[in-house]
Order: C-alpha cells, then sequence, then structure tokens
C-alpha cells in the first residue's frame, strides 16, 4: 500500500518516495560491490539513514547479497554491541531454527552463549555474556566465523557507530577492527553524524581504523532537484505548487531533508489544492506555535547566556566569526573566551552545528522561532 502523503517524516518507503541521492547511492553501491567499505557521515537528519535503506532496497534485487543493518546508539558497552550484533545476524540465514541452534553449540562451545526464544516469533537468539576483551574478542571471531562459512556475499550497515567512542572497555577500536580486517566477503557502511569523532576514528593516523574505509560525506540535496522532486510530489495528488512556494520551502528549512520532509508533509496534508508563499509562511507559523513548549523546555535547559548566544547565532543567520568584537558588541555578549565555552556547551549538547566557519542551529524550525522575536 502506497502512502497516503509522498513526504515520508519516518522511516523509508521506496525509491518513488525518495528523492535524487543518485551519485551517492551508485557510489556505495560501487564500494560494496567490489570489497570495499564505507563510512558515511553528515550532521543529523540529512538523511544517512535513509540512504542506507535506499541503497539495500536497489540490492535487495541482487540475491549475492544478505544485509544486515543494525542501530547500536541503544548500546553502552562492547558487550553490548556485540550481542546486538549477534542478534542481528546470527540465524538470519538458516532456514530452521533446529539447523542454527546446532551450528551455534558447535561453533560457541566455550563462551557459554544462553538461546532463548522469541515469545512471538518462535526464533532463537543468543544471548552471550562477556567479562572481559579476551571474551568480546573470542565471541566476535566466532561471530565472523560464523558469516564467512555461510559462504555468502554479506553487507552490513552499522549506524550511530560513533557510540563506540563512549564505551568503557579499552581497545574497543582494535578489537572490532582485528575482526572486521579478517572478514573477508564481509562489506561494511559505517554511519553517523558526530562528524568529529567519525574522522578522529577513520581518519586520524596510527589509529586502528585508519584509512580502512571510503569516506562519505552526505551533503545536502541538491535545491533544483528538491525543488522538482517537491513540485512533481504535489502535482500527483493533483494539488498545484508554484517554483517560488517551493523554493521558499527549501530556503526556511536551508535544505534540510527532514525539515523540508515535515513542511512539505504538513502542507500536503492541508484541504488546499493551491499552495502559495503567504500559505507556506503561515503553516510554518502553526508549526512554530505548537512547538513552542519544547522551545520553552529548551531554554529552561540552557543557562541563560547559552541562550542568549543561540539567539545571537540565529538572528546571524550564519554566526561567521562569532568571537569577533563586531559579533559580540552586536549582540552584547561580553567576552570572546565567554562566547567560547558557551559555543563549545551548544555544538556539545547539538543544538548548533559547525560547517565550515560557520555556525547554524541544528533546528531550523527553533532557528525561525527565535528569529521571530
Ligand atoms: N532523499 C530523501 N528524500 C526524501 N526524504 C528523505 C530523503 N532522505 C531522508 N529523508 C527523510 O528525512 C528524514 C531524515 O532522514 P534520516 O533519518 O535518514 O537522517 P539521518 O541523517 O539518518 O539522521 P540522524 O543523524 O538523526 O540519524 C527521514 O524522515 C527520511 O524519511
Ligand atoms: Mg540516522
Amino acid at each position: 500500500m502506497k502512502p497516503q502523503n509522498p513526504f515520508i517524516v519516518s522511516g523509508y518507503y521506496s525509491p518513488e518516495f525518495f528523492c535524487n541521492r543518485k551519485n551517492e547511492a551508485a557510489r556505495i553501491i560501487n564500494a560494496l560491490e567490489n570489497g570495499r567499505n564505507i563510512t558515511l557521515f553528515s550532521i543529523r537528519r540529512l538523511g544517512k539513514t535513509g540512504l542506507i535503506d535506499h541503497v539495500f532496497y536497489h540490492l535487495k534485487t541482487n540475491k549475492k547479497f544478505h544485509l544486515f543493518y543494525l542501530d547500536i546508539l541503544p548500546t553502552t558497552d562492547l558487550s553490548g554491541f556485540i550481542n546486538l550484533f549477534a542478534a542481528t545476524v546470527l540465524g538470519k540465514l538458516e532456514s530452521a531454527p533446529e539447523k542454527f541452534i546446532k551450528k551455534i553449540g558447535d561453533l560457541f562451545a566455550g563462551i557459554r552463549p544462553a538461546i532463548s526464544f522469541d515469545p512471538y516469533t518462535g526464533m532463537p537468539t543468543l544471548q552471550i555474556n562477556i567479562q572481559s576483551t579476551e571474551d568480546a574478542d573470542k565471541s566476535l571471531q566466532k561471530i565472523f566465523a560464523y558469516l564467512k562459512q555461510t559462504g555468502k556475499n554479506i553487507v552490513i550497515a552499522i549506524d550511530e557507530f560513533q557510540q563506540i567512542v563512549s564505551y568503557p572497555e579499552k581497545n574497543v577500536e582494535a578489537v572490532l577492527r582485528t575482526n572486521i580486517q579478517r572478514a573477508a566477503g564481509i562489506n561494511f557502511i559505517f554511519s553517523g553524524s558526530q562528524t568529529h569523532i567519525l574522522l578522529s576514528i577513520f581518519s586520524q593516523y596510527g589509529k586502528p581504523f585508519y584509512q580502512s574505509t571510503e569516506m562519505v560525506q552526505l551533503e545536502r540535496i541538491e535545491k533544483s532537484e528538491y525543488s522538482k522532486f517537491i513540485i512533481s510530489k504535489f502535482e500527483r495528488g493533483k494539488k498545484k505548487i508554484s517554483d517560488s512556494a517551493a523554493e521558499l520551502i527549501l530556503d526556511i528549512c536551508r535544505v534540510h531533508t527532514y525539515y523540508v520532509q515535515f513542511l512539505c508533509n504538513r502542507l500536503y496534508g492541508l484541504k488546499n489544492n493551491l499552495i502559495t508563499e503567504p500559505l507556506v509562511r503561515e503553516t510554518l507559523k502553526s508549526i512554530l506555535k505548537e512547538n513552542e513548549a519544547v522551545y520553552i523546555n529548551y531554554r529552561n535547559l540552557l543557562t541563560d547566556y547559552q541562550w542568549k548566544v543561540l539567539t545571537a547565532i540565529a538572528y546571524e543567520g550564519n554566526a561567521k566569526l562569532i568571537t569577533s568584537k563586531d559579533f559580540i558588541s552586536k549582540h552584547h555578549l561580553g567576552t570572546p573566551s565567554s562566547v567560547h565555552t558557551a559555543v563549545k556547551s551548544l555544538l556539545e549538547k547539538e543544538m548548533v552545528y559547525k560547517e565550515q566557519d560557520d555556525y547554524f542551529i541544528y533546528d531550523v524550525f527553533l532557528e525561525r522561532w527565535l528569529e521571530s522575536f
């Protein structure tokens, strides 16, 4: 069944509802077909997970590949990672649960796995008890040995990969890297949003993952492509949107995928069959009104000073040279070092992000709200 509203705001549906990303998808597919691993990174909500789904959608038609996806954001240690990894990949290539249990029993002898059964599907799942880095290493070796003996081409996407740096165990990167390196025939997509962490994992000389993958930085969707996509989706629904209204949507949202999708979804959901610039502005206004409680809550979570700096960044659009005299005096911010400290904290809280020399507020709707005073 097709979605009622062509502007998807969560998950992936099919290529029809996915805008462009042709080059990025082709590049990733080419890498995987030729045995190269990928690191896919960008700011939040730009479409990394969607792109992985999109790539998988295409690879699924190729029976050669077996595809696995895991989002490791909920994991807090190496043991959690390995158990999620095991639960994701083990048993999925077996036709019958008995075969799987037999294989697992043989393969994991010595590391005391506990097998339980999913109450809904009846499928066996494995719980591995990991006490030390050696246990972790051994378990990973076994899992990879299991995948290898299936003789299949395997792609494993690990989303929110930056999470591994917060694991308390030592040598996490080295343990993972060593096992991944041994895994011939298995290719990986590592994906995440905290660019500086991912760059330090994959591009820092001397680190275990140094230059082990092809780096793909996801950029914004090209404006003219997105505009065409928006106009055609409205047209399909017998709704008309002017070029300038589509452009306005993209400008309001700074071509940030999630926000564009959200605003378009709302506009499409209106009874109006003609989408004009005033209607776009009006709809934005009602979104901001609805979100007000959330924004006020943000304000309560920040110090007054951090909030002031955030507002200054919103006003400026992009805050080039935010520690400059002009900027500081214009917004009454005191000293460069206090601005610096506040910005650092806003970056850590993922309220703002940095692109080249500019700072932006992550949530474009919050930015529009801040600007409205
Ligand atoms: N090319 C696209 N065309 C249309 N919608 C898209 C496209 N890419 C992503 N989306 C939609 O935009 C939203 C954000 O995308 P997604 O969740 O993939 O971003 P992300 O980069 O993985 O974010 P995060 O860093 O928070 O995990 C989703 O609702 C998704 O459906
Ligand atoms: Mg994601």
